[in-house]
């Protein structure tokens, strides 16, 4: 594993490099495309090619454009033979060639006045439902197929809901093919484009009434199977009559039926205009001569703007799990639709003025999008995600989510003997130390739930070490069928497989037989090690050869083998384990003049002469180490081992200040591509490996530019920092804890490829609770 790590430190070098000069172009993140959980889109003016003072603040604010009108169906084809696609192209090459996404808006506008009128028409006689929908299909293959790869998200149905006691909107649409066009429309665009993002969109569909009648729609379409995708919330707010509560109400019920939410065409209008169509229109004269806002925007009504876009994007972080992107409409005041609609008046309803400088309300968005999460929100999404993706069938942790290893793969070394790479490279690693802060989090709940993952991950380190009939082997994982794994295990991984089993049956979560299981295999292996002389046995290939072991003079394998030790007392109750423990303390390894009991003291730096790297990105190693010492610390009776413990738990966590504190440099906005997670195309060269050397020779080499730099960039900005806020965390040093707790905060943990940010929950589990 050390090896290759440092073989890695040339690239990551180089990406300290780019981030560095990335940072110093932009500042830290202060756009919203940086800033956003979310992509940060919004609706353009169709002639954007034609306007490059546009381009900057585009660009630098968004990643996602949605044409204002030129996709409509009115305006692709507003007869039947007029196909009208010069704009929309020009559009979409356009966001092409800048690197932005393209939102298709949109496929069929459930309204009559926005569906020209050939499609309801057969000649001179209203069309029939085979004939309006074989329209509808014809129009969305065509469409659809045209931007297919490059317009991967579409707005296929739009307005289709009643605003009065209807459930559906009365169209042309709906009188002709009842409420089948809407799944039809779907199953339409889901076979032109099969992996195209498709949206229900609708305006109002936050709101009490509206809301149920979408909700309604949605399990009828659900309940046919209906390729959709996620809502769209169109957001057009005035000011002083944002929606909040109606709106958290609709993100909590579509989150509770598991549907995205896209935000669409965001905007908050100052000269409100919900009177325009009250009491019959009756308004409408004397509205269409107020434009009170012609010289400016007073300074008091953009502060309240500024408010409720603050609150609104407080809203939003709130639900971030549930919101897949956040659209303004138009790209500044000037542009506003709400300029002409419903009548002419000088409006100020975006985040830009008129010249495209940020008004206070972007100000507030952003203190909105950069202010810290709470640390236990942060780590409520952290175990989310990884019990989503991470924590495999078995209860075993994966590096990643990748095409696993099959028994040939495994037999031969694909992609090396050693598992380097693939997603089953550090099972018991992972699981060991994960399971040791759970067994925390579900002493803290209480609930059957977190003790329930808790056992998952105990079962998941009791099947690493019984999927081979070498006493004391522990596999690093398991691939496609469930129990062939590679040949070589390591120190790295037999240790936290320790420290995972001793948190497990040090709480009151295992029944009495699994007990017996569990305490049983404990045994086998600590004997077998002890046999070896704790050195760590191979399997396959490799049967009767060993990697890496405990008795060494380096801080690590003293504390290690301390730790394993005295946990083995502690879990099988057998007296010899402790005469071992109280006999290893005193003496002193081969190589050194100090006593592992004096080793201890000296924490990690004192392995600086053989991994001199510890500071720049192995603290991920050494969490596992602190954490045994932790425990050591914890039940030693001796005041001067306990002492000396204590001083090496310190010194670690003074040691990783400097590491924690890099949290920051990760860039959440950073869409650094992780590579296709594929091992096999990053890994295309193969040769047999009868040696340990062979073995490593070939995990080192690696095709950096297929495998693509997130995993390093995680590794170097998420995995260290991480790590190095665990080791503080375990130190039992509270002055650690506001640092601990700002890294935590940091991530977007849905964004992460890496399984290693367990260690945030490492980190936070590891901090004393506080009442
Ligand atoms: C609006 C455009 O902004 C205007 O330019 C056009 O005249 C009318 O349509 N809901 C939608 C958008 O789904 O397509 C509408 O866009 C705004 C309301």
């Amino acid at each position: 594993m050390f090896g290759g790590q440092a073989f890695d430190a040339g690239m990551t070098r180089a990406w300290f490099a780019l981030v560095l000069t990335l940072s110093s172009v932009f500042g830290s993140a202060q756009t919203l495309r940086q800033a956003s959980p979310w992509a940060a889109g919004v609706g353009l003016a169709d002639r954007i090619a034609d306007h490059p003072a546009d381009w900057p603040l585009l660009t630098a604010q968004f990643s996602h454009v949605t044409p204002e009108n030129c996709m409509k169906p009115a305006a692709l084809r507003p007869t039947e033979q007029a196909w009208n696609f010069e704009q929309a192209d020009r559009f979409v090459a356009f966001a092409n060639a800048k690197d932005l996404k393209v939102v298709g808006h949109c496929l069929v506008w459930a309204k009559d006045d926005r569906t020209p009128a050939w499609f309801y028409q057969d000649g001179t006689t209203p069309a029939s439902k085979e004939v309006l929908l074989a329209r509808m299909k014809s129009h969305i293959e065509t469409v659809v197929g045209r931007y297919k790869g490059r317009i991967a998200t579409w707005d296929v149905v739009n307005e289709a809901l009643d605003d009065g006691k209807a459930e559906l909107r009365d169209s042309g649409w709906l009188r002709i093919a009842g409420e089948e066009f809407i799944g039809r429309a779907f199953e339409y665009a889901h076979a032109a484009d099969p992996s195209a993002q498709l949206i229900y969109n609708d305006y109002n569909n936050e709101l009490d009434g509206k809301r149920e009648k979408m909700l309604a729609l949605l399990a009828r379409l659900k309940a046919r199977n209906t390729p959709i995708h996620a809502v769209g919330l169109q957001g057009h707010y005035e000011i002083d009559r944002v929606p909040y509560e109606q709106l958290e109400k609709t993100l909590v019920a579509l989150r509770a039926i598991g549907m995205k939410v896209v935000v669409s065409e965001l905007d908050i209008d100052v000269i409100p205009r919900g009177r325009w169509w009250a009491d019959n229109n009756r308004h409408r004269a004397e509205m269409a001569k107020v434009n009170p806002y012609v010289d400016g925007c007073p300074p008091e009504i953009l502060a309240r703007q500024a408010e409720q876009y603050a609150q609104l994007f407080r809203l939003f972080r709130k639900y971030d799990d549930v919101i897949a992107r956040v659209s303004f409409w138009n790209l500044h005041d000037g542009q506003s639709w709400l300029n002409d609609f419903p009548w002419k008046r000088v409006n100020h309803p975006l985040l830009f003025d008129r010249q495209g400088k940020p008004k206070p309300a972007f100000d507030a968005v952003m203190k909105e999008l950069t202010a810290a999460v709470a640390p236990s929100r942060a780590i409520e999404k952290a175990h989310a995600e990884t019990w989503r993706r991470f924590v495999d069938e078995h209860g075993i942790v994966r590096d990643y989510v990748g095409e696993l290893p099959t028994p040939e793969d495994c037999r031969l070394g694909k992609p090396n003997a050693i598992g380097w790479w693939s997603p089953i490279e550090n099972g018991p690693m992972f699981t060991g130390m994960y399971l040791n802060a759970m067994v925390e989090r579900a002493r803290r709940s209480g609930t059957t739930v977190d003790k329930e993952k808790a056992r998952k991950l105990a079962q998941g380190l009791l099947k690493c070490a019984s999927v081979s009939d070498v006493p004391g082997f522990v596999a690093r994982g398991v691939g496609s069928d469930g129990k062939c794994h590679y040949p070589l295990s390591s120190d790295d991984q037999m240790h936290p497989w320790f420290l995972g089993l001793q948190a497990y049956l040090g709480s009151d979560i295992p029944t009495a037989d699994e007990r017996k299981v569990l305490v049983a295999k404990v045994r086998e292996v600590a004997a077998a090690l002890e046999s070896y002389g704790w050195k760590v046995p191979c399997d396959g290939a490799f049967k009767g050869d060993f990697r890496g072991g405990f008795k060494g003079e380096h801080f690590r394998d003293v504390v290690r083998y301390l730790h394993m030790l005295h946990a083995t007392y502690e879990m099988t109750g057998d007296a010899v384990w402790l005469e071992r423990y109280r006999k290893a303390l005193g003496e002193k390894p081969e190589k050194s003049a100090e006593t592992r009991q004096e080793i201890c003291a000296l924490g990690c730096p004192r392995d600086l002469t053989f991994i001199p790297t510890i500071q720049k990105g192995q603290f991920w190693i050494y969490v596992g180490t602190q954490a045994g010492l932790a425990r050591l610390a914890a039940v030693e009776t001796d005041p001067v081992v306990q002492a000396a413990y204590r001083k090496g738990l310190a010194v670690n966590a003074a040691f990783a200040v400097p590491a924690a504190e890099t949290y920051g440099r990760f860039d959440n906005a950073d869409q650094g591509f992780f590579g296709t997670a594929d091992w096999r195309a990053a890994n295309p060269t193969w040769f047999p490996q009868p040696t340990q050397a062979e073995a490593e020779r070939l995990a080192k080499i690696v095709d950096y530019k297929k495998r693509g730099p997130r995993k390093n960039y995680e590794a170097t900005w998420m995995r260290h920092p991480l790590a190095a806020a665990a080791v503080i965390a375990l130190s039992g040093d509270a002055t650690g804890r506001p640092l601990v707790l700002q890294a935590i905060g940091h991530y977007d943990y849905a964004k992460l490829n890496m399984a290693e940010f367990f260690f945030a929950e490492c980190a936070y589990y590891a901090l004393p609770e506080t009442k």
